[in-house]
C-alpha cells in the first residue's frame, strides 16, 4: 500500500532512501543565544529514516527572530551546533536540508531586545496575538525596511546559506510560506511599498527571487528547494488575488529551475475567500517545472495516493514525525500511529522531544 513512498527516491544528484520528507518544524528548545541544544542532534538522528529531513527553521540573523528560543545560523557557535546535527543525520543514513527564516512582522519587539519587528510595510497583524517569554501579546506595527536594508536582508540570507555549508547541510529552502518576512513582501495586504518592491505582481515577487538567487549563488539550483503557501491566510496572509500572484512567481522560478517547490495544502478555512482556489496541487503542481512536495495533512494513504497520481515527487509529513521517529517503518508496518503531545510541541526539554520511542 506504501510501495513507492517507501521506495528510494532521487533528488536530482541525492538519492533518498524513500519519497518521505520530514516536514520542517519549530521545537523552540535552543538556547538563548539561538544554539541549538545537544539533544537536537538526537531528534533529528531519530528521524534520519525519512528521506529527506527540512530542519525546523532558523533564523537568518539576529534580526530575523520573532520568537523566544529558536535557532540561528549566523554565529559560530550556531554553526558549530548545526554540524553536530547534521553529522548526526548523515550517520544515520539521513539527509538534511536547513530552512532558512526571517520572521519579519511575526514577531514582537519583547524578543527583539526593545526592536520593533521589520517588514515590507508598516501593517500589523490583525486578529492573533504572538507568544512571548512574557505571554500572549498583540501584534505590534512594524517598521517598513528601507530600500537598502532589504539589500542587507538578501546578504544575510547569503552568509546564512554560506554558513548552512560549513554547518554541513545539504542543502537549503527558503522559509516563503505562513505569513513569513518573504511571504509578506508577496502579498498585496502587507506590502503596501511603492519602490521596485511592492506595487505590480512582478515587483511584489522580486524580493522572493532575489532572495532565491543568492542562495542558488551559493549552493547550485539543484540544493535550493522553497516552501509556498498560496492559500493560508494565518498571519494577514490575505492577497486579492493568489492565482495571478502565485501563477507568475511560479513562471519566474521556473526559470532559477530551484531543486524543489514543497507546497503546502489549504489547511485553513477559506469561507471568507471565495475567490480563492482550493485545490493548490490541481492549481498550481501542473505550473512547476521543479519536483513538487507536497505538504498538509497526508498519512500514508494519500501520501502513496499523490505520488501515484503523479501529484508529486516527494511528501512530506510534519505532525507526524512529532511522535513517530520511525514514521517509514510504521508505514511499512501498517503500525498505529502516536498522537503527539500539542502540550511539549514547543519549548521545554527533552519531555516530547526526544523521548517518543520507535516500535
Ligand atoms: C510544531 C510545528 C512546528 C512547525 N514549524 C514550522 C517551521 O518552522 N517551518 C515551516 O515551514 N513549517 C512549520 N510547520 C508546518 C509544517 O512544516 C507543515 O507544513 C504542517 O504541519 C502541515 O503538515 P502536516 O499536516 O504533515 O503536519 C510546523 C508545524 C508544526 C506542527
Amino acid at each position: 500500500m506504501t510501495a513507492q513512498l517507501l521506495s528510494p527516491a532521487r533528488l536530482h544528484d541525492l538519492v533518498l532512501r524513500n519519497h518521505m520528507v520530514m516536514a520542517p518544524m519549530t521545537r523552540s528548545r535552543a538556547d538563548a543565544d539561538g544554539v541549538p541544544r545537544a539533544s537536537t542532534a538526537i531528534y533529528y538522528a531519530q528521524r534520519a529514516s525519512a528521506g529527506l529531513i527540512i530542519s525546523e527553521a532558523i533564523n537568518i540573523s539576529a534580526d530575523a527572530v520573532g520568537s523566544p528560543l529558536t535557532p540561528g545560523l549566523f554565529s559560530d557557535k550556531q554553526i558549530a551546533a548545526w554540524q553536530q546535527v547534521t553529522s548526526a543525520v548523515h550517520e544515520a543514513g539521513g539527509k538534511i536540508f536547513a530552512q532558512l527564516w526571517h520572521t519579519g512582522r511575526v514577531g514582537h519587539s519583547s524578543v527583539r531586545g526593545g526592536l520593533l519587528p521589520v517588514a515590507p510595510s508598516a501593517v500589523a497583524i490583525q486578529g492573533q496575538q504572538h507568544f512571548t517569554l512574557e505571554g500572549m501579546k498583540d501584534y505590534e506595527v512594524p517598521r517598513a525596511l528601507t530600500f537598502s536594508e532589504i539589500q542587507a536582508v538578501i546578504g544575510d540570507y547569503r552568509r546564512a546559506a554560506e554558513n548552512a555549508k560549513r554547518a554541513g547541510f545539504d542543502g537549503v529552502e527558503l522559509h516563503a510560506a505562513f505569513g513569513y518576512l518573504p511571504n509578506q513582501f508577496l502579498v498585496d495586504s502587507a506590502n503596501l511599498r511603492t519602490d521596485e518592491y511592492g506595487g505590480s505582481i512582478a515587483k511584489r515577487s522580486r524580493f522572493v527571487l532575489e532572495v532565491m538567487q543568492a542562495l542558488i549563488e551559493v549552493w547550485g539550483s539543484a540544493r535550493v528547494g522553497i516552501k509556498l503557501s498560496p492559500v493560508i491566510p494565518f498571519n494577514s496572509m490575505i492577497d486579492s488575488d493568489p492565482l495571478a500572484l502565485y501563477s507568475y512567481l511560479l513562471g519566474e522560478l521556473n526559470k532559477l529551475q530551484p531543486g524543489y517547490v514543497h507546497l503546502m495544502r489549504a489547511l485553513f478555512p477559506l469561507d471568507n475567500f471565495p475567490h480563492w482556489p482550493r485545490d493548490v496541487l490541481a492549481t498550481f503542481g501542473t505550473q512547476i517545472n521543479s519536483p513538487l512536495i507536497a505538504n498538509g495533512g497526508y498519512d500514508a494513504a494519500s501520501g502513496e495516493a499523490a505520488l501515484r497520481a503523479g501529484e508529486a515527487a516527494l511528501v512530506s509529513f510534519g505532525t507526524p514525525f512529532v511522535a513517530n521517529p520511525d514514521l517509514p517503518e510504521r508505514f511499512a508496518r501498517g503500525a498505529e500511529l502516536a498522537q503527539a503531545d500539542r502540550a511539549t510541541l514547543y519549548g521545554g526539554e527533552d519531555a516530547g522531544f526526544i523521548d517518543y520511542p520507535s516500535l
